[in-house]
């Protein structure tokens, strides 16, 4: 589990142990854009700014992880995971 939370709205939230930060960023009225769900097609990249994300996509280079990651499988290795959304 880690707390996710917004730049923007200052919004924060609790993302349970294998819950989706997609389904998360949703719930806290975040619009994010999102097709395949499965860390392929691109569509819900996210610039992240504080924490240690976990990145299970299969599209970002290892240079663009540096800076977004892939909110429909990305999770988080840090308590906090603050993201510019
Ligand atoms: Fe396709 Fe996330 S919705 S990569």
């Amino acid at each position: 589990a880690y707390t996710l939370s917004l730049a923007s709205s200052g919004a924060s939230a609790e993302v349970p142990a294998g819950g989706s930060m997609l389904v998360a960023l949703r719930a806290m009225g975040a619009k994010v854009d999102a097709s395949c769900e499965g860390g392929i097609c691109g569509a819900c990249k996210i610039r992240w700014l504080e924490g240690a994300p976990i990145h299970r996509d299969r599209v970002l280079t290892p240079q663009e992880r540096e800076t977004h990651l892939m909110a429909c499988v990305a999770g988080c290795a840090s308590e906090r995971l603050v993201l510019d959304a």
